[in-house]
């Protein structure tokens, strides 16, 4: 009998990459485009393991869930765990993650939002589909000669750095775990506020750097400052970065993560009536680009996804 396993927020791309995986004939798989929460945990009743991804909930109520059902694997097909209550996990369910699957993805797509942001390009790519051949408005900025402050300097935070120094930027750091053999300048936290042009976050989501960016710390930070977050929403507290937009203190912002992202994001509202005014008024900004929690997705990375999540079953 195969091992079955029921795979929660499935889009058409992982249904593709998974199905192109060496392993999957191995297993009985059970697709689903629900989310994994309280409210759908029954659907996991004679499983044998659950595969989740980053806006499933996996809080308490639904692990004792997993255990009555007997349920002993949650294999995460993304990095980051903070949708999961690992310490209520400890001892009741395994739980496996994809550590890296492409921080080259991630790590590229900061750098394709920030491009995009200091050249205008999202506001040029418009114009020009409308025939409208006009510069007005359009000046950047180089960002060669630029200080880049990067927090966080794991896998995808080192890759970052380095994509900036190719660029001709100055690179500073900040990390909880300084990682000595990198090359990185570290620098306090504090520090890298007052002195970056540019701020990318690629730091796990934790208490400690829950809304590290606030009204406070912005105000510490350069004026004109561009702020890019790859990493996990809650980090920046989204009204105090629209207040810093509105004053003129923060000149840009690439979100691919938001706050309360896992109510849209994923989801097609172009037709709906956002019920979020923060992020509508974030997204009405011409220096805000946001993109839907996508800079994972490269060919590379799903390929990657599906291998290590099967071979983690
Ligand atoms: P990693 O584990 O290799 O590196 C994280 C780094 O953050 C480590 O060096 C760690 O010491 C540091 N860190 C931990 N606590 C910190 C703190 N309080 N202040 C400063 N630094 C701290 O992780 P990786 O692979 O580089 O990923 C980083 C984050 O990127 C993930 O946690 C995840 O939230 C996010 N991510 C986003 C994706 C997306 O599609 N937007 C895809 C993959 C990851």
């Amino acid at each position: 009998m195969s091992y079955k396993v029921i795979f929660f927020d499935a889009k058409e791309y992982d249904i593709e990459s998974f199905k192109n995986a060496e392993a999957f004939n191995e297993f009985d798989i059970k697709f689903f485009e629900t989310r994994l929460s309280p409210d759908t945990v029954d659907l996991c009743s004679g499983y044998d393991a659950v595969c989740v991804f980053v806006n499933d909930e996996i809080n308490k109520e639904v692990i004792d869930k997993l255990q009555d059902f007997g349920i002993k694997l949650l294999a995460l097909r993304c990095a980051g765990y903070n949708n999961v209550d690992v310490k209520y996990a400890e001892g009741r369910i395994c739980v496996v993650r994809v550590p890296a699957y492409s921080p080259y993805a991630v790590a590229e797509h900061a750098m394709a939002m920030l491009l995009t942001s200091v050249r205008r390009i999202h506001k040029a790519y418009i114009r020009t589909r409308d025939f409208n051949f006009s510069l007005n408005n359009l000046t950047g900025f180089d960002l060669h000669g630029k200080t880049a402050g990067v927090v966080g300097t794991g896998k995808i935070g080192r890759i970052f750095a380095d994509i900036c120094k190719g660029f001709g930027m100055k690179v500073i750091a900040y990390d909880k775990l300084p990682n000595e053999s990198s090359g990185l300048e570290y620098v306090s936290l504090e520090e890298l506020f007052a002195k970056s042009d540019i701020i990318s976050f690629h730091c796990p989501l934790t208490d400690e750097t829950f809304r590290m960016v606030n009204e406070k710390s912005i105000e510490t930070m350069k004026k004109g400052v561009v702020l890019i977050n790859t990493s996990r929403g809650p980090l920046i507290d989204s009204e105090a970065l629209l207040e810093g937009i509105k004053t003129r203190k923060v000149g840009a912002a690439c979100l691919d993560v938001y706050d309360e992202e896992s109510d849209f994001f994923y989801h097609d509202f172009s037709n709906h009536i956002v019920s979020d005014d923060t992020l509508a008024r974030l997204i009405s900004m011409p220096n805000v680009i946001v993109t839907s929690h996508q800079a994972f997705l490269t060919k590379e990375a799903l390929a990657n996804i599906s291998e290590t999540t099967l071979k983690n079953i």
